[in-house]
Parts: structure tokens; sequence; C-alpha cells
């Protein structure tokens, strides 16, 4: 993106940036929360649910690349250094300590609910003002919805699996 395509834009540039290189960290700090979770996680359908969590990691890397580019065509700069991670990031990280999986997906469910606020925050901020950004955020978005059903769906089964066994003990 040209300078002057850059100073026209009626929206707040820095502020835009300062937005976008949160998401960012949040994304590398959802993808390494996935990745490691899956690796540890055990209960019951375990072995159905490893692959999906290790997909959401990867789409969550593809929105880091996503947003990254739009911060280098706004001529801004992205976060440099991991430790600087968690200063942008306003999501928090949970350690995947307790393996066990219904604790696993409630940690990502928080993490995804975080990122769908983040970019609900950037589509409105940029809504009518920059349509690149806007559809940019709009789309992945989108896909935090579905990270978060999918997450909702996994431990709805769980729940449902375990009424059933306390029926059959009864
Ligand atoms: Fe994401
Ligand atoms: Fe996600």
């Amino acid at each position: 993106m040209g300078k002057q395509a850059v100073d026209i834009l009626s929206i707040d540039v820095p502020r835009l940036i300062k937005l976008l290189n949160s998401a960012l960290a949040e994304e590398w700090l959802a993808y390494y929360q996935y990745w490691i979770g899956a690796r540890l996680m055990e209960g019951p359908m375990r072995s159905e649910i490893e692959p999906e969590l290790l997909l959401h990691a990867t789409q969550e890397l593809n929105h880091a690349v996503l947003v990254v580019d739009r911060i280098i065509q706004l001529r801004g700069i992205p976060v440099l250094h991991p430790q600087d991670w968690f200063k942008h990031s306003h999501c928090k990280y949970d350690a995947p300590e307790d393996p066990y999986v219904e604790v696993i997906l409630e940690q990502n469910l928080q993490g995804e609910r975080c990122a769908i606020h983040r970019y609900k925050e950037i589509a409105d901020y940029t809504s009518g003002k920059d349509h690149t950004t806007h559809q940019m955020a709009t789309t992945i978005l989108n896909e935090e919805l579905e990270h978060e059903n999918d997450i909702e769906d996994w431990l709805t089964d769980i729940k449902r699996m375990k009424q059933e066994l306390k029926k059959i003990r009864m």
C-alpha cells in the first residue's frame, strides 16, 4: 500500500495498527495453546478431538498471516519479539497444566471468546472507513465463531456421554 493510500484512509492508522498487533500476538498465543494442549490432552473423545484442535491451531496461524500482511500494508511494524506477545495480547494464555480434555477445551473456549471480541472490535472500528481491514476482520471473525461452536459441541457431547454412563451404572 502506497504512503498516500495510507494517508488518505479516514481512520486513526496508529490505533488500528495497535489493535492489529494485539490480534497478531493473540493468534500466536492461541496457536500454541491449541498445539500444545492437543498433544497433552487426555480423556473421553481424545482421538476425535485432537486432530480438530490441531486444525484450529493451523487456522489461527493462517489468521496471523492475514493480520501481519495487513499491518505491513498499512506501513506498521508487527510485533517483532515473542516476549512482547504478552504485552500486546489482551487474551489470557492458559497453560494446559491439567491435561483433562474438558479443562483443555474450556481454556480454548475462553481464547475463542476473546478472539471474537477482538475481531468484532476491529470490524466495528474499520466499518465504512477501511474496507480491506474490515473484510479481513469479518472473515476471521466467522472462523472464530465456528471454532467456538465446535468446542461447545464437543463439551456438550462429553457431558452427554457422562450422563449416559451414569444412567447405566444406576
Ligand atoms: Fe484466530
Ligand atoms: Fe479460533
